[in-house]
């Protein structure tokens, strides 16, 4: 075998493997973050204290909306860094109209999340931990009747505000739907369908997503 393969074998091996690649992804992470800020600062969106990211965020903020977020949140955009599973898109934020709104509190994770705000706010209380692959949108996107309206007429007073409380757990791949509001401290298992209010200190489950318990 050439000295050439010997090389990458013998670091496969080793721990300097690890560590060689750890150092190639942190620079990664911290040129991404770089571009993120860069990105999130032209937008006009307001960030706190302690705020990172890893991997690139889509971002798409129409002039005049609002975005903001909280101190140490984290934005997570790359499989790598997350910890459940991988991530099936990139984490995204995108607002439609002057009237959209983001609100992002304190300590919230996002995990390739998607939250798409058409027209009202979408909020996430403080504390909050989204999993990886949630989306969340204020909106259908298009009316549901009549058909022929469905592509051209945009159905806005349909949408409807959402609000995540504080301290939430929001699981796996969990769709939370137009007009929601989840209240403090509750839960939303893996894979549930969110389309109707669920109350503080909770688990809601299943698509559409009931109460299955209270810890109140
Ligand atoms: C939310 C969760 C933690 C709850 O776990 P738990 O407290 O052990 O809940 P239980 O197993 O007691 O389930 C309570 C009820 O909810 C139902 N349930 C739990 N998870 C469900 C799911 N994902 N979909 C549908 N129903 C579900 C159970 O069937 C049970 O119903 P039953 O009382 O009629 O039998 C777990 O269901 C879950 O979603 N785990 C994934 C969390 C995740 O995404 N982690 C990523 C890292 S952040």
């Amino acid at each position: 075998m050439s000295k050439f393969l010997k090389f990458p074998l013998k670091l496969k091996f080793g721990y300097s493997a690890y560590y060689f690649f750890w150092f190639l992804h942190t620079m990664k992470f911290y040129f991404f973050h770089l571009y993120n800020r860069i990105r999130l600062t032209i937008s006009g969106v307001q960030t706190g204290k302690h705020f990172s990211t890893s991997g690139i965020i889509i971002l798409d903020i129409f002039p005049q909306s609002r975005v903001i977020i909280g101190n140490r949140v984290s934005i997570i955009s790359d499989s790598r860094r997350a910890t459940a599973s991988a991530l099936a898109f990139p984490a995204r934020l995108k607002t439609i109209s002057p009237t959209s709104e983001i609100i992002i509190g304190d300590n919230v994770g996002l995990n390739g999340t998607s939250i798409t705000s058409r027209s009202k706010k979408i909020e996430i209380g403080s504390g909050t931990m989204i999993a990886p692959n949630v989306i969340i949108v204020d909106s259908d996107f298009h009316p549901p009747w009549p058909p022929e309206n469905r592509l051209h007429y945009p159905g806005n007073e349909y949408d409807g505000e959402v609000k995540i409380g504080k301290n939430c757990w929001i699981g796996m791949n969990v769709l939370n739907l137009k007009g929601v509001k989840i209240g403090d401290n509750s839960i939303i298992a893996a894979g549930s369908v969110v389309i109707k209010d669920v109350p503080s200190e909770s688990l809601a489950a299943g698509v559409p997503a009931k109460v299955v318990k209270s810890y109140k």
